[in-house]
């Protein structure tokens, strides 16, 4: 039976000013997945390593997410999925979007791609709804696309891939708390005022701007997000201390990556996110809560076989 290991990348959503729209896939963090044909139809989830979570088909993002596909195309094709958990669930670094896409990305691999990659990011998004209730697609389509990813619109789903300057790195840091994702998009005010708007568009097209024009300082001075940070950063121990500390260090600029509890900063170059990452250690061991610190560059190819 034909099967495929593929590397499922984490992925940093919002990217500060970006609320639901923009996202980013990292190269030094992700899980691994293998599916395997099968004679039954259907999905099978017959292992997950690392961490625990449900394996029947129906509770899970990746089963879900490619029965999705099975169904879009009436296939009578099956099968197994077995999973390899690096990412934390609830860790704010994309742990459900990692395991929905590489699901969808194997199977059509598998099914000698039917699908585009792109047209792989609705199925995907199913996992999504199952983890969070909100089909958001900031995790999925970087996960899918790698670099830097836009969501201009969802309905219609429209797609933008954005450049990824070649020296950006990010230091995220991951607090050992859960914080669910649905739980943290009930907190958020519905409404903002025209100001905070004008405020989060215009770093937004900076931030946009910035990755074009390879311009790290544009893209640090961008990184700004006056609507969700000052909500959300209260459920983070030790927010603004690892923020302060890494934009000392020399970070671009940083914020919550997607939901939480992760922070992420982006620096200029690997030296530089290294001192960041010492910077955020010193200042994060008082806090008394474990915790674990990455390093990567940005990924830009999204789930590759490995
Ligand atoms: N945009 C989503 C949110 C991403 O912040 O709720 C969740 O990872």
């Amino acid at each position: 039976m034909k099967s495929i290991r593929v590397f499922c990348p984490g992925t940093i959503a919002n990217v500060s000013c970006g609320f639901d729209v923009l996202g980013l896939s990292l190269a030094g963090v992700g899980d691994y997945m293998t599916v395997t044909q099968t004679a039954t139809k259907g999905i099978t989830i017959s292992e997950i390593l690392g961490q625990d979570l449900p394996l029947e088909t129906t509770q899970n993002v990746a089963g879900v997410a490619g029965l999705a596909l099975l169904e879009a195309l009436e296939s009578d094709a099956g099968f197994d999925i077995k999973i390899d958990k690096r990412i934390k669930a609830g860790s704010g670094i994309g742990s459900s979007a990692a395991s929905s896409t590489g699901a969808v990305w194997a199977i059509n691999h598998l099914l000698g791609n039917p699908f585009t990659t792109k047209e792989l990011i609705p199925f995907a998004m199913e996992g999504e709804r199952l983890a969070s209730g909100v089909a958001h697609a900031d995790n999925v389509a970087p996960a899918l696309l790698g670099g830097f990813t836009l969501v201009r619109s969802t309905d219609p789903l429209d797609v933008i891939s954005l450049p990824s300057p070649g020296e950006l790195y990010a230091t995220v840091i991951h607090p050992q708390i859960e914080i669910k994702t649905a739980d943290s998009r009930r907190i958020l005010k519905s409404n903002l005022s025209l100001k905070d708007a004008i405020t989060q568009w215009g770093n937004l097209g900076g931030l946009v701007a910035g990755l074009y024009r390879e311009d790290y300082e544009l893209i640090g001075r961008s990184l700004q997000d006056v609507v969700i940070e000052p909500i959300r950063s209260i459920l983070i121990p030790g927010f603004t201390e690892i923020k302060e500390a890494a934009l000392n260090a020399g970070a671009l600029g940083g914020g919550i990556s997607g939901s939480g509890p992760s922070v992420f900063a982006l620096s200029k170059g690997k030296d530089n996110a290294l001192k960041v990452a010492d910077a955020i250690r010193n200042v994060y061991e008082p806090f008394g809560i474990s915790f674990d610190i990455h390093i990567s560059n940005i990924n830009k190819k999204g789930v590759y076989p490995a």
